[in-house]
């Protein structure tokens, strides 16, 4: 028998043929393992003809695949492939099972299409496999992957329900993230073989039916903006609950939400936003010491807020917008002292400011009363509140002025008083809000001057006084708003990243206008993910979107901010100052008195859009208006401007909206050739004297009697499958990547 065998010779002998099997073994898979590597980088770059990511490089540095960059090996065989994020596009490739021991498979962040290929599912050893941000647009089936633990097929266009395809690989599952796909169907079973599943997100998905119940064993239960419906068994809250975020917002869950829900002792996320639940908030919440934020907004819960929700003591975030509230703030809010956002908007409260006590809560950082029917004056008293950031008292019908208190906030970076109806004239006062980012006074009867010390405000980026009733001069001390709100940026960056809040962008779709150019196209479908993710990026100052600055070829990524006036009663010159507002890229000055030259430096500002239409300015348009190289928006409708029509506007090779009609001095030519050729004659109505449709080169006739639908349809013709080309593009890669696209494909000014 082996085991007698004790001669050490035959002992040595063994080993040694064993090693060498074992070595020549290992040593033919690593090199079939190489050999299937550059299948892959052949196949890559096959798909891939420029901007090629790592890949490229195999080989060339060393022969053995396991120093190449993004392969991972074990006991000289490869198992890992790390392809996140290197820009490749096509379809996945088909052999990643003939690497045989692979484990790891990170393909995400690129552009993948298409199908997910049978031959994956035949890669059994995989762990781990990330195929998330790319636009894989087949149905879910990775069937033979029955080790996977983690799986992140988000941000795809992964279609079809998922009943039969998780259950086939979810037994050694524990991170599953389909989230944003275009899945279907039920839920309700799928999981339930899931036995070691702690991170489950299925958010903004078209799935529908009831809740899958066992949820309870979760870590991570996120189901928002899906069409789930039905109400939230007690059951699903079992005594062992070890839910510590559980996200149901952005359905139709009805009926009461269980008191059970305390079971989940380690919950710190509780998002029920944009449901019906209705009957009673649960008391037994009260007793979730680990819970931070509690949104309860956008459902019908009955009035009272139980007074046992006061012991959260680690609670920061409560809201409870959108729920009918009438009548006046419950006076248990009055009570949370620990809560730093206080969102109370579109409720039907009619008073109760004072008597609930809301205005002596110290730590609150954002106080959100807006879309309500307070009316009285402003509450001076907000002024007390020693960390207020973010006030928003907007659509009520406030009335009154602005007590002189407003200005002795030190951190308050938001100011929205809009859409009410208050008088008197803006306290200089406001000037001492040096953090102040936004000052929304827009929609009131406000009369009076603008007062020269709000141009102390050096952080303010975002000014809107329009539709009030202001008059007198724009004074020159304005032109210093926005010089450097570096501070502020600054310290928001430190306090971490700011909570999201509760699914709606209210504030953000007021703060950031619809017609300011980057955002035009996206607007209505800012999900609140990408909102949230934009509003935390603009507090911390992180540039949104590049900018031309003045004389410069390449754009830089700055932030940039606005000025809103119009409609208002202004009158006088526009100070020349006006050329220091380096921060600005979108001038609104239209429906004033303004009158006199328009200042030529307007050149040096990085405007996209820039708005002084029905003023009486005189004189020449400033040919300088043609340097602002990314200006997309141009309206100088309704003045009386005269003279030369300067040729240099045709050099705004961006510009997308323009209208110089109702200026009938202006004398000129619009060639045929040139950006502005673009424009149909809604553009120049009232311009007698404005000869459109010329070729250029040839002497001025101005009775020449040109027909502009001819030589307006052929471009007409081009520009608009570019249009629809580029609202498609948007639609699809959403804000942020716009963001980003903008930024890699078009880093010049010109062009
Ligand atoms: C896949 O591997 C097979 C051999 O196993 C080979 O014939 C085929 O060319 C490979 N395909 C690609 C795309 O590399
Ligand atoms: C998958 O990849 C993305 C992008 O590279 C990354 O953000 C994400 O954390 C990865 N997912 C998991 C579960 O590791
Ligand atoms: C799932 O993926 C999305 C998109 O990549 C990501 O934002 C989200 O945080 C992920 N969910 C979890 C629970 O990690
Ligand atoms: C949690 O409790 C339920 C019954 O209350 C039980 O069926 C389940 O096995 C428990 N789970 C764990 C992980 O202990
Ligand atoms: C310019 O402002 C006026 C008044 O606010 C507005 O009616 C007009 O549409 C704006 N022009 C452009 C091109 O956006
Ligand atoms: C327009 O400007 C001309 C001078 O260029 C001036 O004579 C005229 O009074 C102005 N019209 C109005 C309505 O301001
Ligand atoms: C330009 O402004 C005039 C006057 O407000 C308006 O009638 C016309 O429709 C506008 N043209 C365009 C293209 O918007």
């Amino acid at each position: 028998m082996l085991e007698e065998e004790t001669d050490p010779w035959r002992i040595i002998l063994l080993a040694f043929l064993v090693f060498l099997g074992v070595s020549l073994v290992l040593g033919n898979s690593l090199d079939t393992d190489r050999v299937v590597l550059l299948d892959l980088k052949s196949s890559l770059e096959e798909s891939n003809k420029v901007n090629r990511g790592h890949y490229s490089e195999w080989n060339l540095s060393s022969s053995n695949p396991c120093d190449w960059k993004g392969i991972t090996c074990n006991y000289n065989r490869v198992t890992g492939v790390n392809l996140s994020g290197s820009s490749i596009s096509g379809t996945l490739f088909l052999n990643f099972s003939n690497l045989t021991e692979l484990s790891h498979l990170d393909l995400s962040s690129n552009t993948l299409g298409g199908q997910i290929p049978a031959d994956l599912s035949h890669c059994n050893n995989l762990v781990y496999l990330n195929l998330s941000h790319n636009i894989l647009d087949s149905e879910l089936s990775l069937t033979g992957l029955s080790n996977l633990q983690t799986l992140d097929l988000s941000k795809n266009r992964i279609r079809g329900g998922i009943q039969t395809s998780v259950p086939a690989i979810c037994n050694s599952l524990v991170v599953l993230n389909i989230s944003e796909n275009n899945l279907t169907g039920s839920i309700e079973d799928v999981f339930d073989q899931c036995d070691k599943l702690r991170y489950l997100d299925l958010s903004m998905n078209d799935f529908s039916g009831n809740i899958w119940i066992w949820f309870g064993r979760l870590q991570k239960f996120i189901i928002y903006d899906n069409y789930l419906n039905g109400n939230i068994p007690a059951s699903s809250f079992t005594a062992n609950c070890s839910l510590e975020v559980l996200d149901l917002s952005g359905n139709n869950f009805s009926g009461q939400f269980p008191g059970e829900i305390s079971n989940c002792q380690d919950l710190i996320i509780l998002h029920l936003w944009g449901n019906k639940f209705k009957g009673p908030i649960p008391p037994e919440i009260g007793s979730i010491a680990s819970l931070e934020a509690l949104f309860l907004g956008n459902n019908s819960f009955s009035r009272d807020i139980p007074e046992s929700l006061l012991d959260l003591k680690n609670l920061d975030f409560l809201d409870l917008s959108r729920n009918n509230f009438g009548g006046e703030i419950q006076g248990t809010l009055g009570k949370f002292t620990q809560v730093k956002y206080l969102v109370l908007h579109t409720n039907s409260y009619t008073g109760g400011l004072y008597s609930s006590g809301i205005l002596n809560l110290s730590n609150v950082v954002r106080l959100d009363l807006s879309f309500n029917n307070f009316s009285g004056p402003l509450p001076s008293e907000v002024s007390r509140m020693p960390s207020l950031k973010y006030l928003t008292l907007a659509y009520n019908q406030f009335n009154g002025s602005i007590p002189l208190e407003y200005g002795d906030f030190p951190h308050l970076q938001a100011l929205d008083l809009s859409f009410n109806e208050l008088t008197g004239t803006i306290p200089l006062s406001l000037g001492k809000l040096s953090s102040l980012l936004w000052l929304m006074l827009a929609n009131n009867q406000f009369v009076g001057k603008i007062p020269p010390e709000i141009g102390n405000c050096s952080s303010l980026l975002w000014l809107n006084l329009a539709n009030n009733k202001l008059s007198g001069n724009l004074p020159a001390e304005l032109s210093n708003i926005g010089q450097n709100p570096i501070a502020t940026f600054e310290s928001n960056q430190q306090s971490g990243r700011i909570i999201p809040g509760s699914g709606e962008c209210l504030m953000m779709k007021r703060w950031i206008p619809a017609d300011y150019p980057p955002f035009r196209f996206v607007y209505d479908i800012l999900s609140r993910k990408t909102c949230w993710s934009v509003w935390d990026q603009l507090l911390k100052g992180v540039w949104l979107f590049p900018i031309c600055a003045h004389g410069t070829l390449v754009r830089t990524n700055q932030i940039s901010g606005y000025v809103q006036l119009s409609g208002n009663k202004l009158s006088g010159e526009i100070p020349s100052d006006i050329g220091k507002m380096h921060n600005f890229s979108m001038l609104h000055l239209g429906v004033n008195n303004f009158s006199g030259k328009f200042p030529q430096e307007i050149g040096e500002l990085p405007l996209m859009v820039l708005n002084i239409s029905v003023n009486r300015f005189s004189g020449e348009i400033p040919r300088e208006i043609g340097e602002i190289k990314r200006l997309q928006n141009l309206d100088l409708s309704s003045n009386n401007f005269s003279g030369t029509f300067p040729a240099s506007l045709n050099d705004l090779t961006w510009l997308s909206k323009f209208n110089v009609s109702y200026n009938p001095l202006i004398y000129g030519v619009i060639y045929v050739t040139g950006q502005l050729a673009k424009f149909e004659k809604e553009s120049f109505l009232g311009d007698p004297l404005l000869v459109i449709g010329s070729i250029p080169h040839r002497p001025l006739h101005p009775s020449a009697n040109h027909t502009r639908s001819g030589t307006k349809k052929a471009p007409k013709l081009i520009i608009f499958p570019v249009i629809f080309a580029l609202v498609l593009t948007f639609l699809a890669f959403g804000i942020l990547s716009f963001i980003h696209f903008s930024s890699v494909k078009s880093s010049l000014c010109y062009r």
